[in-house]
């Protein structure tokens, strides 16, 4: 029986001016799939294997059933479009915690379809599996947005339109990184969303547009003061900090050392710092490091550059 395995890596989403629309994937963390052809026309989850360093037991309600699985979801819909003769079995390795803020099934949903892909008699192009990878990512938060699937998928910052299933990638100058923070505790996304404001000012929509377009351009300028100025968000922000206990402590202790910027990674409890250049995202997580750890002894900390390669087919 043909096989391939791909691995997606972790994503941050919203990047604080862009929610549900802007994405960056990390380098180093993220979920690996086996993918298995079988003759019948459905999905099996074999396997969910718990990555090293994890807490095993925020893992134990993801469930199997094709339906409700993120990363059999997408190929579920895949196989139906495709008109594909056969189906899938499928084992999945958790390496990003659930509920962090990290784009854990999304980055599922993206492996899932890229090994599917490879053993295909033809495979497609990546873009063609965006749609799949979004229908398998709305499982876990409700809601059809990319802004984690796509930059797992495709790498890079990626502006990206769910809806129409397609993207633009942002063009990035400067040696841009991030410094990741993982308080240790899962929060869920479809939580996260009801805490939102149903509506805003047309004011604060305007803010939020310049905001969006200065720090767009600020990357693609290397320019890090623009960015430093509009790295702002007043509308998501807000109302979820109150959901991550130390939030603005660990944010402030960012800035402090020097962080061009930072926010709440996806629907939380993640927070991510901006910074230029991998010493100063060093010492940027050592210092949110030190005031997340009284409350967050078990936090989960790392950095990486933000122009990391999407997710690969290893064998
Ligand atoms: N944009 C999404 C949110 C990402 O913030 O709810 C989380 O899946």
């Amino acid at each position: 029986m043909k096989s391939a395995i791909a691995f997606a890596p972790a994503s941050v989403a919203n990047f604080a001016v862009g929610f549900d629309l802007l994405g960056f994937a990390l380098e180093g963390m993220g979920d690996t799939v086996r993918v298995t052809r079988i003759e019948e026309k459905t999905v099996r989850v074999r396997s969910i294997e718990i990555g090293e360093g994890l807490d095993r037991e925020s893992f134990v309600e993801l469930p199997k059933e094709p339906e409700k699985n993120t990363a059999a979801m997408g190929l579920l819909e895949f196989i139906r479009e495709q008109k594909l003769e056969y189906g899938f079995e499928i084992e999945i390795k958790k390496g990003i915690p659930l509920g962090s803020g990290l784009g854990g099934s999304a980055a599922s949903a993206a492996a899932a379809l890229l090994a599917a892909n490879a053993v295909l008699d033809r495979s497609l192009e990546k873009s063609a599996l965006i749609k799949y990878a979004i229908t398998g990512e709305a499982v876990a938060s409700g809601a059809r947005h990319g802004d984690n699937v796509i930059p797992s998928l495709l790498g890079g910052v990626l502006i990206v339109a769910s809806e129409e299933n397609t993207y633009a990638r942002v063009a990035l100058k400067g040696d841009w990184h991030v410094a990741v923070l993982y308080p240790g505790f899962r929060l869920d996304t479809r939580r996260a969303r009801e805490v939102l404001p149903k509506t805003i000012t047309l004011k604060a929509h305007t803010r939020a547009q310049t905001r969006l377009a200065m720090v767009l351009a600020g990357l693609a300028e290397n320019d890090p003061e623009k960015v430093r100025q509009f790295l702002v968000d007043e509308i998501i922000e807000p109302a979820r900090a109150s959901l991550i206990p130390d939030f603005y402590e660990i944010k402030r202790a960012a800035l402090d050392a020097g962080a061009i910027g930072g926010s709440i990674s996806g629907a939380g409890p993640t927070v991510f710092a901006l910074t230029q250049g991998r010493v100063q995202a060093e010492r940027v997580l050592k210092s949110m490091g030190d005031a997340a750890s009284t409350r967050y002894p078990k936090h989960l900390r790392m950095v990486s550059s933000i122009s990391a390669e999407g997710a690969r087919v290893l064998k």
